[in-house]
């Protein structure tokens, strides 16, 4: 195809403002999706994305429209996949700045867009849902406007799902997103924007061409890693994979298909090139994304954990953000030690791993990556609290900070001034973007944010309240670790790091749900919960004398053999914590959170 013919655009909103809806649309109008075949976010592919009403990946669609071809791409809305979003950008000319009429500007609007801008993307601003009676298009087109500086009568109005203003809007993005530019002659540059992994077809690579021409049976190069391959098939999708005869050139979005079987051979991010005419420089690729938020995760039977890590192996192939490392807890065995980008992030690798691979989890409480400088000047990253150094020898830790936004009605600036305060928050700025709705912006450690602060906001404002953040560096705080155990014996798997005037409440709490989750020994089991040797606060689970025969007066002695096989049989899933038997159970409930 002439570049000249050729669109690439992405649609980026808050969450639930309409993308996958829009792009549904989309792909019906230009014809791609019969009518007879249409189904409700079409391109959300996964299970758990359609159940869950949520992008998780990004998608890309070639839709041919009014002689051009325009390649749009799907992104994620939440603000653990942010990175997925940038991938897209870069490779795309244009953004629909995607904003809900009857909801206005929200968190991640504002941090789509200037991701958006930092890709030097043209960016057409639309007000969707106007067909919603509560749509408020005058008001909002306003504060869109002022937002990225236009005229309020520049900004378009559609419905996605009635399909109202969506062709006016193909036409303008025909009309207004510059077509790619490249060096058709030029060695082949092509930037890998996702790699996904396929039981049947091995790694399936999107690639946005720069440079050159890409086509099939030719050898390519990654540039990263240096490997080459041959492309088996090359094609676009529309809305499926179609391969195609002709290959992709300079400008074109499509996917190739070398047959290697692990994604790391296939880095998003990499330049794809020929093997025997490759560029002299690659393309300037993608920071890998961050683990931010960490936990362990057991196998609730151990006899699973080799499924556990080829589940984790194979996840990886479609997840970059994915970091794993085998680690073993004294109370849950072997398991591994998970980073994750955020909350939904984690819920989601451990849904998946769950549904897709048919394991079942245990997984201790997230935290967040400290850094730990001690007296003699040394130094530890700690990802899990049982590596937190114990004992008087430690200088300063330092956490994570996040630069944090917040918008909502004004009013209910007071309430979440009083979230933020009371988890250590420091207000930057507060700024009205109408005359009723404010942003707010606070310096907050990401390790309070993780714990259920979107949840209190949610609840405080009504649901009214967005929250958007970034990565913002790190503070000192006075952090502790709270270690619990149980007759004397510290279960790795409850500690946790807190912050000083925290740690007798989570002390207690923990102490509490234990001593109803476990059950009573022959002897009695004090429950501790300790800063070093300090203990905090103390449970005690009385001793019974358990004798299960005693129940069988009479002398059945099948009876008895069935009920000490029986009790053998439930010895097998409890752990021991020292002499204590702990019921696996009373691990996943008190790990859960409420
Ligand atoms: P993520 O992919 O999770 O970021 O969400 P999204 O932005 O793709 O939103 P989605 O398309 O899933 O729509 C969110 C909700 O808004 C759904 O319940 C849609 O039915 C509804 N919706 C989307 N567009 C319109 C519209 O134009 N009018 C009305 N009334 N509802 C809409």
């Amino acid at each position: 195809t002439d570049p000249a013919l050729i669109r690439n655009f992405c649609i980026i909103a808050h969450i639930d403002h309409g993308k996958s809806t829009l792009a549904d649309r989309m792909l019906q109008i230009t014809g791609v999706v019969d009518d007879r075949s249409m189904r409700a976010q079409y391109l959300d592919r996964m299970d758990i994305e359609r159940e869950r009403g949520i992008t998780i990946k990004s998608q890309a669609v070639r839709l041919p429209w009014d002689g051009h071809v325009l390649n749009m791409i799907d992104t994620p809305g939440h603000v653990d996949f942010t990175y997925e979003v940038s991938r897209s950008l870069q490779a795309c000319e244009g953004a629909i700045l995607l904003v809900d009429a009857a909801q206005g500007i929200e968190a991640q609007t504002l941090a789509n867009l200037y991701l958006a801008m930092n890709a030097d993307l043209h960016i057409i601003p639309v007000l969707n849902k106007i067909d919603l009676p509560a749509a408020q298009p005058e008001k909002f087109a306003e504060e869109l406007a002022g937002l990225i500086g236009c005229d309020p009568s520049d900004v378009l109005r559609v419905s996605g799902k009635t399909g109202v203003g969506v062709r006016e809007l193909l036409d303008h993005v025909v009309a207004s997103v510059p077509a790619p530019v490249g060096k058709a002659d030029a060695a082949a540059r092509a930037l890998i924007f996702d790699s996904v992994y396929d039981t049947y077809r091995g790694v399936v690579t999107y690639v946005r061409v720069i440079d050159g021409h890409l086509s099939k049976r030719e050898r390519i190069l990654m540039m990263s890693t240096s490997a080459t391959h041959e492309t088996l098939e090359i094609g676009v999708i529309s809305p499926e994979p179609k391969p195609s005869e002709l290959g992709l050139g300079v400008g074109e979005v499509g996917y190739l298909i070398t047959g290697v079987k692990d994604v790391r051979q296939s880095r998003v991010g990499d330049t794809v090139t020929s093997a025997t005419k490759p560029a002299a420089e690659m393309l300037a690729g993608y920071e890998h994304p961050k683990p931010m938020v960490f936990s362990g995760l057991y196998p609730i039977d151990g006899d699973e954990y080799p499924e556990l890590r080829e589940a984790l192996d194979k996840l990886q192939l479609n997840d970059a953000a994915l970091v794993y490392e085998p680690e073993t807890s004294a109370a849950l065995g072997f398991g591994f030690r998970v980073g994750f980008l955020g909350l939904l992030h984690m819920e989601i690798v451990r849904e998946r791993l769950e549904r897709e691979f048919g394991l079942s989890l245990i997984s201790t409480a997230p935290n967040v990556v400290y850094r730990v400088v001690m007296e003699d000047g040394s130094e530890l990253t700690v990802t899990n609290p049982s590596e937190f150094p114990t004992g008087g020898k430690i200088a300063q830790v330092f956490e994570p900070v996040t630069k944090s936004t917040i918008l909502a009605p004004a009013e209910f600036i007071g309430a979440i001034m009083e979230i933020c305060q009371g988890r250590r928050g420091q207000l930057q700025g507060m700024d009205y973007l109408s005359e009723d709705r404010v942003e707010i912006r606070y310096t907050l450690p990401l390790g309070e944010i993780i714990f259920d602060f979107f949840d209190q906001l949610k609840s405080r404002t009504r649901g009214y309240a967005s929250l958007d953040y970034e990565p913002a560096g790190e503070a000192e705080a006075d952090l502790v670790k709270v270690d619990i155990l149980l007759q004397g014996e510290a279960v790795d798997a409850f500690s946790a790091i807190v912050h000083k005037d925290k740690a007798y409440a989570y002390g207690v709490d923990m102490a509490k749900k234990l001593r109803e989750l476990i059950p009573r020994q022959q002897f009695e089991v004090p429950i501790q919960a300790a800063i070093g040797a300090r203990v905090i606060a103390r449970e005690n689970i009385r001793a019974i004398r358990k004798d299960v025969l005693a129940k069988c007066y009479g002398g059945d002695i099948s009876r008895k053999r069935k009920l000490l096989e029986k009790q053998k049989e439930g010895k097998k899933r409890m752990k021991m914590v020292g002499r204590v038997e702990v019921p696996q159970e009373a691990f996943v409930a008190a790990l859960s959170t409420d």
